[in-house]
């Protein structure tokens, strides 16, 4: 193992948030495991040297495409929901986000202020190919659950969208017809993911919509602290807690792990094929949280180290 620096320590420590030899490390990686990235300091400096920016680019130069953000609610924090309890109960939904494409990475794009009044442009494209690959993987993610496909556009209005529709539909039907497709518009995906999150099984869309989503479903499980995220592509895998730095807790001791944790068991699955392991840390995460070992987003006192430690004894 070998650890690199990233985001707001590397803007500190060399002026880049990706640092190259960071870069170089995280290519040459069978695998690579992050901490939430982002600090109030770089709030208002430049885009191009903000945290996020180095973010962006590791995504991109790992290209790391499909960004698999799962979020179950358990069983012990079911009552931590800001749903009622008959109504999030049960939830296991997989949000599948097009990760490298898009809106987030669209050209043009920029702030033009040579004009009477500066105009702001980004632009959302896709082309048939990535729209493929990451439906390839909502469709694949899907056959190995509940056979539920909700693809989720803005088919009643964006271009973009309607190409989607179109690509995501031959796909099912020339490779999956074992799973069903539905489609969903991203305003009334956004309703009924709190009205009935029980509905969904796996989601795929773009990456603006996903990252809009994936907030929202992650709330519902109880603590946005306890999600797991997995990016990945053709070769490594990154991995991340989907929670962002908590500065107000910085340095206390108190940030709540399982996050963090459960990437690690998305780390064995995806990049190392270890399913049996695993199963195992996510089955030791729910052991802890039964006996009460909770963070204090939980309502639990637990500090990081004993919630690490109740994780390894239940392993
Ligand atoms: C996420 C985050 C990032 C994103 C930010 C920090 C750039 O919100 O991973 O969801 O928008 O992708
Ligand atoms: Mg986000």
């Amino acid at each position: 193992m070998q650890s690199g620096i990233f985001g707001a320590a590397a803007i500190r420590a060399t002026g880049d948030p990706l640092p190259a030899e960071t870069l170089t490390m995280a290519k040459a990686a069978g695998a690579v495991l992050m901490g939430a990235v982002g600090h109030p300091d770089f709030d208002t400096v430049a885009p191009e040297k903000r945290p996020e920016k180095g973010l962006l680019r590791v995504r991109k130069e790992l290209a790391v495409f499909a960004n698999i953000r799962p979020a179950y609610c358990y069983k012990a924090l079911e009552t931590m929901s800001p749903l009622r309890q008959e109504v999030v109960s049960g939830t296991d939904l997989i949000i599948v986000r097009e990760l490298t494409g898009g809106i987030y990475y669209g050209t043009p794009r920029g702030v033009d202020r040579s004009g009477p009044e500066p105009i702001g442009t980004n632009t959302m494209v896709y082309s048939r190919s990535e729209i493929e690959r990451i439906a390839r993987w909502g469709f694949k993610l899907a056959q190995g659950r509940r056979k539920l496909l909700t693809s989720v556009d803005k088919a009643n209005v964006l271009d973009t969208s309607q190409l989607w529709r179109e690509v995501v539909t031959e796909l099912g039907a020339k490779e999956f017809p074992d799973v069903k497709l539905e489609h969903q518009l991203v305003d009334s995906c956004a309703m009924l993911i709190i009205t009935k999150p029980t509905h969904f099984d796996v989601v795929v869309t773009e990456n603006l919509f996903g990252d809009i989503l994936s907030d929202e479903a992650a709330v519902l499980t109880g603590s946005i602290g306890m999600l797991p995220s997995a990016s990945l592509g053709e070769r490594t895998g990154l991995y991340e807690p989907v929670h962002g730095s908590a500065p107000d807790i910085a340095g206390k001791g108190i940030a709540n792990p399982y996050g963090t944790i459960l990437s690690s068991a998305m780390m064995l699955r995806h990049s190392f094929g270890l399913e049996k392991e695993a199963a195992a840390v996510e089955a030791a995460v729910s052991k802890a949280l039964n006996s009460g070992v909770r963070t204090r987003d939980l309502k639990g006192e637990a500090t990081t180290t004993q919630v690490g430690a109740a994780v390894v004894a239940a392993l």
